[in-house]
């Protein structure tokens, strides 16, 4: 795809650098335009070496060349990052004066804007009416970040991850089909409480699940997530925070399981401890300490049994983590995909630590008739299980 990054004059500029070494790296075109304030915050050789193409920021360059017409029909889509309060009210105003001004009038593709500022400046009536004017003209702007700002102060303004900005850039042209379809996620590691302060838990990050429910939602589905343990905030994703099984099951119980698809990554504790101590537990002189945990029941096979009878049945999608390779993956994998009474099951060797807090992954995907293997990073991987779930019968 051939990405047009535009860069504006805010102290974020600098993570333009990474933005536009992901686009390069994920194998897209890339070519940049900066504001001449851009400029006072990332060099433009910076930027050249990373686009491997060089860097425009002077309306009256090149002036033969046409260069706002020939930048601005060349773009399948436009991502402009950081975004400042003065570039949402240059647009919203529809001026044109500069060279990435002309480009956004004159440019037909797709715009994503990504604002980063100070929250007084976020929320000034002034920014909240440009985003408005330019949201309803068509372009995205995604909500900034909230957390340190350049002072001391903290907030919403910051420039989000360059993973989602790459991501929700890309996403515009995902195949939505999952339009309108109800997702839910069950995502993170328990924790089984053995005291107010102690717990037993597990090393999943909730990384996949994230990563599930991007997908899921840039394809046009309504996602749901249940987040065991780790915090995620998205504009139109529904996130319930639990913390232990039990937690789990109660989220369940109140959504009806009214779901077209359920996607089970979470890291779920077989057992829990049979009496969480309600203080805590006081070391005793050299004696050890017995714990008697009880069977969990588990969370798929439960949903499973339930949804057996409905009509359409949710499609439901289980992971299994293993420290096994090979054939064996593949055997415990086909097993559980049965025993468990899943569509799909996601499978993946985690000995040595492999796959856990990591952005990339290796799995197999199975269904009762299919396998595919996949490697790459968990949005890659997430497409490959979506994907996967299309060619299942029964989503229509
Ligand atoms: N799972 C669940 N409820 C549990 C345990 C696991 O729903 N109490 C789900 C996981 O979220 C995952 C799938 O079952 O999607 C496979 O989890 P795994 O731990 O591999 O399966 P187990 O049945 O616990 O088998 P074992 O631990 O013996 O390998």
């Amino acid at each position: 795809m051939r990405v047009l990054v535009g860069i504006t004059g805010g102290i974020a500029a600098f993570k333009a650098a990474e933005i536009v070494r992901e686009f390069s790296e994920l194998g897209h075109d890339v070519r940049v335009v900066a504001t001449q304030n851009a400029l006072r915050f990332i060099g433009s050789a910076t930027l050249e070496a990373l686009s491997h193409n060089s860097v425009s920021s002077d309306l009256y360059s090149d002036v033969a060349d046409v260069r706002h017409i020939e930048l601005a029909q060349w773009a399948d889509v436009i991502l402009v990052a950081p975004a400042t309060a003065s570039f949402l009210a240059r647009t919203a105003a529809g001026l044109a004066d500069d060279l990435l001004g002309n480009v956004i009038l004159a440019a037909t593709a797709p715009i994503v804007v990504a604002p980063a500022m100070h929250s007084e400046m976020w929320h000034n009536p002034a920014t909240v009416s440009n985003v408005t004017i330019l949201r309803g003209r068509g372009l995205r702007v995604i909500r900034p970040g909230v957390g340190r700002l350049t002072g001391d102060d903290t907030g919403i303004g910051r420039l989000p991850d360059v993973d989602q900005l790459v991501q929700e850039t890309l996403s515009v042209f995902s195949v939505k089909d999952l339009l309108g379809k109800k997702v839910l996620v069950i995502a993170g590691g328990t924790r089984e409480y053995i005291d107010p302060v102690r717990f037993i838990g597990n090393r999943s990050s909730g990384k996949q699940g994230i990563a599930l429910a991007e997908e899921a939602k840039a394809r046009g589905a309504i996602v749901s997530l249940i987040a065991a343990n780790f915090s995620y905030v998205a504009s139109e994703v529904q996130v319930f925070n639990v913390q232990t099984t039990s937690e789990i099951l109660e989220v369940l119980d109140g959504t009806g399981l009214d779901f077209d698809i359920i996607l089970v990554p979470a890291a779920i504790s077989d057992y829990r401890v049979e009496s969480v101590s309600k203080s805590k537990i006081k070391k005793v002189d050299a004696s050890p300490l017995e714990l008697k945990l009880v069977q969990n029941p588990d969370v798929l096979s439960g949903i499973a049994a339930k949804v057996s009878s409905s009509k359409p049945k949710p499609l439901i999608i289980g992971f299994a983590a293993e420290t096994e390779s090979g054939e064996e993956l593949e055997l415990s994998a086909k097993e559980k995909l049965g025993r468990k009474g899943l569509d799909l099951i996601v499978a993946n060797d985690v000995t040595g630590g492999k796959a856990f807090d990591l952005d990339s992954n290796e799995v197999l995907i199975l269904s009762k008739r299919t396998i595919t293997k996949v490697a790459g990073s968990k949005r890659l991987i997430a497409q490959a299980v979506f994907d996967s779930i299309a060619k299942l019968d029964g989503l229509s």
